[in-house]
């Protein structure tokens, strides 16, 4: 069956991006550190102190969105540019940018969506706090979020608090949560998660009792978990691994509180996380207004490489393996446009709130000659494919979606702070090591978009 219905009139097409991915000046306008600024760039790596410049640059570069026919930019707020010490005095001057970007956004009839934590942990937290693994740091978080909420929501109307928040359920944690020091415990490990649940469930909670025409949801990695081979066992760590990782999350963002099979699993191996009555009362509140995912691959998982006794919301630390049906691109991410309807679809008939790929594209490798467009075909087939996918998940299962956002659609380091790792429909001229002119240069894909978001996708 062809896809012959059309898209909803309000679907959002857009970009999405962190931070510190984006904006540079690092020290400009009363700043203050974050765990990333202190970290320095490396034979094949850049620091983090200038990224694509957008602070400087955000005219030109919403210009571009709105010349692509975007109507939703999704950008993170940086904690520690309104709040240079995370839990002391605001920076003026820098709510004050965030003003500029949003009303530019909505100048040129881009909705803004605000993500107030993506991994960028204030250093005076980390130093002093050891991060999300002190209710110190839950408190001055929730008081950061909810001075954001009461100063943007009149013109800011989607919201999501931490990027990707099964990643801290995972090994990934001790990177992104402003953890110094420790053992790195299974017990800091939930400890932090719920640290994190809690001040996410707090925050939606603030809206929802406060402001009716707001939206906040939960947001995820989505694990598309494939298992191995037709072995019980691997079907049923595949099963484990998505029960940890995906739906435990959804089911606390949506007020079913964490998973049972979590929760048995924490009472059988002794684990204390630090869940207390109040929060347990907090957690009944919460409720998501969509359900936010990023999506770029599927992985694979083999039961028999997970060591004994991890815990499941671990097993792909250990356990993932190469998918020999799935094409990958340079760095061995599948490319896998069923897995996201897969994706989208699952989501949707479990919990039947209106899903939101919020991150979906392709990392490549790409050099400019100073004069010729960049021919990204194959990130034009990707894209083609993905809308396809999702369209299906729409059309022909049901799902509600609210949006498509690709990331980084306008060139930026990758998570791993490297520069030639590109997801972009436009190429920035700047490497790991030279800046160059930071010049925005639109690629073959760039078109492509602007015509098939004109069309309201109705031509994929
Ligand atoms: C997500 C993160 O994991 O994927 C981003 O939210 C990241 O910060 C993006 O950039 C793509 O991953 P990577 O590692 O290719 O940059």
């Amino acid at each position: 069956i062809m896809n012959k219905q059309k898209m909803p009139k309000d679907f959002f097409w857009g970009n999405s991006v962190s931070s510190m991915q984006t904006e540079g000046a690092w020290n400009e306008d009363g700043k203050g550190l974050s765990v990333y600024d202190v970290r320095p760039a490396t034979e094949n790596t850049t620091d983090w102190h200038t990224a694509i410049d957008e602070y400087h640059r955000y005219d030109e570069d919403l210009d571009l969105m709105k010349e692509m026919n975007m109507n939703m930019y999704r950008i993170q707020i940086s904690w520690s540019r309104v709040c240079p010490e995370g839990d002391g005095k605001f920076n003026l001057k820098g709510i004050d940018f965030y003003d500029k970007l949003i009303n530019a956004m909505l100048k040129r009839g881009i909705e803004p969506m605000i993500c107030l934590y993506h991994f960028d942990m204030p250093l005076h937290l980390a130093k002093e706090y050891n991060g999300f693994m002190s209710r110190h740091v839950v408190d001055a978080f929730v008081r950061f979020g909810k001075k954001m909420i009461d100063h943007f929501s009149d013109r800011v109307k989607y919201w999501i608090v931490f990027n990707e928040h099964n990643l801290y359920f995972q090994d990934e944690v001790f990177n992104i949560s402003g953890y110094e020091k420790g053992d790195k415990t299974l017990d800091d490990m939930y400890t932090i998660f719920h640290h994190t649940m809690i001040s996410h469930i707090r925050l939606a909670n603030y809206i929802h009792e406060k402001y009716d025409d707001v939206k906040i949801g939960g947001m995820l990695a989505y694990q598309q978990i494939y298992p191995e081979t037709s072995k019980a066992t691997d079907v049923w760590a595949a099963k484990q691994a998505q029960e940890f990782l995906n739906f435990n999350i959804y089911d606390a963002d949506t007020g079913r509180g964490y998973s049972p099979e979590v929760m048995q699993y924490a009472k059988d191996h002794h684990i204390n996380w630090d869940i207390t009555d109040e929060d347990q009362e907090e957690m009944k509140k919460a409720q998501a207004d969509f359900l936010a995912f990023s999506y770029y691959s599927s992985w694979t998982l083999s039961a028999d490489k997970i060591p004994e006794d991890i815990a499941p919301n671990r097993y792909m630390n250990y356990g993932g393996v190469k998918n020999k049906y799935l094409k990958t691109n340079a760095w061995g991410w599948t490319i896998d446009p069923l897995g996201f309807r897969n994706a989208i679809t699952t989501m949707y008939n479990h919990y039947k709130i209106p899903v939101f790929p919020i991150e979906n594209g392709i990392g490549l490798k790409e050099t400019w000659d100073g004069e010729h467009m960049i021919e990204d075909d194959e990130r034009i087939a990707y894209h083609e494919e993905h809308i396809k996918a999702m369209k299906d998940a729409m059309f022909l299962d049901g799902a509600k979606v609210l949006g498509y956002l690709g990331w980084g659609l306008i060139d930026i380091p990758s998570s791993h702070a490297d520069v030639e790792k590109r997801y972009g429909a436009v190429y920035v001229n700047r490497s790991n090591h030279d800046l160059k002119d930071l010049k925005r240069v639109p690629k073959k894909s760039f078109y492509w978009s602007q015509k098939v978001l004109k069309n309201n996708g109705d031509e994929i």
